[in-house]
């Protein structure tokens, strides 16, 4: 039974601040996790929330001059806000103030505590408020935190400290058996080499340093530390402390969504107060990496805290689109462009050429020139689908095969290769319908027209079945309109793998186009100010920069091109392909300089003829004041490696 569960958890974000679009890109993980599980058949509780108390949520509500409780609960709604904003198809949103919580955490704690894994202890320490943990000056960049440009404070008390580094064995061991503990990979080993070095921590901060946050029990002169508190969420949430049974039944099937900055509470404090408290640890945590925006870290200092809602505004607005359809678009474009578990950028003129290549183009555009086709020629009637022939057995295979691999994407958490896959399919369904000319065939052979149709509407059925988990809303439009009459909600991923399911007959809706392209005028930069963004000129998109082939050389010879004053022929080794560049090196580099040396190479230049010189490719030199400097790699980068 526990099998067919799935317990999918994010981060409870502190409400000291309005959400930005790294809040919302975890969240959207997790709803693409919780939709594509219950489009496989499994039952599904999606839990989020805020997490409320503490130093910095107590310390932001006393700079805005508010009392602590309104501060927390204008904040919360904000986040609340954005869960119904991003669609997200939540069970449960929990917020630490909540008595359903406390008693959750007052729980736990009474069974650490009869563990005996609690001792009192007077210490000093350095605490960044801003981590909301403590820090070593080993941490400390100028006296600061880096993460969070703020000085730690100091911390001279007696706490509550947990008997932490007892757990270090069972916590080896717990890594060892389950080699999936924590995905990616990367984040998994970086936890393991952390075991061996870990140290008790303190877990209270007593009443008169910080009054805010749920009372140690039996010790109302402490409350307890903001992370004991909020890890608790959890399980507090499915009834830990409350009606126990259902916690039993989901937390078996536990898998916690998390930022890369805190998988050390989420790997090993948590699992270590579990075990503790005679609880499984999670089934798994699963580690995402951290956007930028428009290439920079996001900071109220720099003002680049971008509210999702307002994109999806301007989206709307530059599109005509449907916020929902906006706010989806935005839900596939970060999904998209960022590879799970590692950083991404968001920009707005990478998601306007999402928008319009990927979704108004490949999918809306497919289904834009089959509807009317079926309008003008069949009646606006589903078409009858004749003897295979053609293109049909392809399409036909990739459609199958597609909806068949996807689940192992997911499980494998690419998020990117799974829509990648989905559109190859759509890439197939395009080229398809162009060879196959329905509209030149309808006059000859009608049947085969109606086939062609019939196919290419069967394709974007299944496109529709599987992009659902991403696009939500822009899938349950597309579905309408495609006429067919179970709701989407009740299919399955099995359905996706099925072939030949519409119902002849049936009478399709075409509707306004889902995604209206947007009309962009000019260069890349007035696009990307038509939305908002800064104004830079000259920008290129990112397919554009793509489309160079840089890479990695190392150079096997160099000789001067006799009768120039400038020119040196190299042989460079890009990775097993040498190629000849001619290069205007002279007098800033000797030949005998060159031999050795790691540059970088433009290896798809087009080749062009210099003094006779077949020269294939172009390596790469910073200019200045008229000198000239190669640019070369840090590291042993390999010969071949690409530049990205
Ligand atoms: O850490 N890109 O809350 P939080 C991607 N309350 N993800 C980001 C991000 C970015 N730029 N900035 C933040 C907390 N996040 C605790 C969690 S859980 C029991 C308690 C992610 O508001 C971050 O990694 O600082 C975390 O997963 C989530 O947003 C909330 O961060
Ligand atoms: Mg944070």
């Amino acid at each position: 039974m526990s099998d067919n569960r799935y317990y999918i958890t994010t981060a409870i974000d502190y409400v000291n601040a309005s959400p930005h679009i790294g809040h919302a890109y975890e969240k959207i993980i997790a709803d693409v996790l919780a939709r594509f599980y219950r489009l496989r058949g499994a039952e599904v509780y999606f839990l989020t929330g805020t997490d409320e108390h503490g130093q910095k949520n107590a310390t932001s509500a006393a700079a805005a001059g508010k009392p602590v409780r309104e501060f927390v609960d204008e904040n919360a709604g904000r986040f609340r806000e954005l869960a119904t904003l991003l669609n997200l198809s939540i069970d449960d949103f929990i917020r630490t103030t909540e008595p359903r919580h406390a008693r959750g955490v007052e729980a736990i704690w009474k069974r650490v505590a009869a563990a005996g894994d609690f001792y009192k202890k007077n210490y000093q320490a350095l605490y960044c408020v801003g981590h909301e943990a403590f820090v070593t000056k080993s941490d400390l960049v100028d006296g600061k935190c880096p993460a969070h440009d703020a000085e730690p404070i100091v911390i001279e008390e007696e706490n509550y400290f947990f008997r932490l580094s007892k757990y270090r064995s069972q916590l080896r061991r717990l890594f060892e058996e389950r080699r999936d503990f924590v995905v990616p990979a990367s984040r998994y080993g970086e936890m393991l080499n952390l075991i061996d070095s870990l140290e008790d921590i303190s877990v209270s901060r007593p009443l008169e340093k910080l009054s805010w946050g749920i009372p140690v029990p039996g010790d109302p002169t402490h409350v307890i530390y903001v992370w004991f508190d909020a890890l608790t969420n959890y399980i507090s949430a499915i009834g830990f402390g409350g009606k126990d049974e259902a916690f039993g039944a989901w937390w078996q099937a536990s898998h916690h969504l998390i930022g890369k900055d805190i998988n050390r509470f989420h790997s090993l404090l948590w699992p270590a107060m579990l075990i503790s408290a005679g609880v499984e640890p999670p089934r798994q945590v699963l580690v995402h990496g951290f956007i930028t925006v428009e290439g920079q870290k996001i900071s109220k200092t720099l003002g680049n805290v971008i509210d999702p809602g307002q994109v999806a505004k301007e989206l709307a607005a530059a599109s005509g689109a449907a916020i929902e359809v906006c706010v989806d678009a935005i839900r596939y474009f970060l999904l998209r462009e960022i590879p799970f578990g590692e950083d991404g950028d968001f920009s707005r003129a990478a998601l306007v050429h999402r928008f319009n290549a990927d979704l108004a183009n490949d999918y809306g555009n497919l289904l834009n020139r089959t509807l009317p086709q079926i309008e003008r020629h069949f009646e606006g009637k589903v078409p009858t689908q004749g003897d295979e022939r053609g293109g049909d057995g392809s399409l036909r295979e990739t459609a199958v095969n597609v909806a068949s691999a996807i689940g192992g994407y997911i499980d494998r958490q690419d998020f990117k290769g799974a829509l990648e896959e989905i559109w190859r399919l759509l890439g197939v369904a395009n080229k398809y319908i162009d060879t196959e000319a329905p509209w030149t065939a309808v006059r000859t052979d009608r049947e085969r027209a109606g086939t062609v149709l019939y196919n290419t509407l069967d394709a974007l059925r299944i496109a529709t079945i599987l992009v659902s988990p991403w696009l939500p809303s822009a899938a349950a439009i597309i579905w309408t309109q495609l006429g067919i009459e179970t709701p989407l909600g009740t299919q399955r991923l099995e359905d996706a793998t099925r072939w030949s399911r519409l119902k002849a007959g049936t009478p399709v809706r075409p509707g306004a186009p889902v995604f209206p392209r947007i009309e962009t005028k000019g260069t890349t930069a007035e696009k990307t100010q038509q939305i908002g963004g800064p104004k830079v000129d000259n920008t290129i998109n990112i397919e554009e920069f793509k489309k160079l082939d840089i890479r990695v050389g190392e150079i096997v010879s160099a000789t001067r091109v006799p009768g120039t004053d400038k020119l040196i022929e190299i042989k460079v080794d890009i990775g097993g392909d040498v190629r000849t560049l001619a290069t205007g090196l002279i007098p800033f580099y000797q030949p005998d300089d060159l031999v050795g040396k790691r540059i970088i190479v433009l290896a798809n230049l087009e080749p062009r003829r210099v003094r006779g010189i077949q020269s294939q490719g172009m390596l790469l030199a910073a200019e200045w004041e008229g000198k000239v400097a190669l640019l070369t790699v840090e590291k042993d980068a390999p010969k071949g490696a690409k530049i990205s």
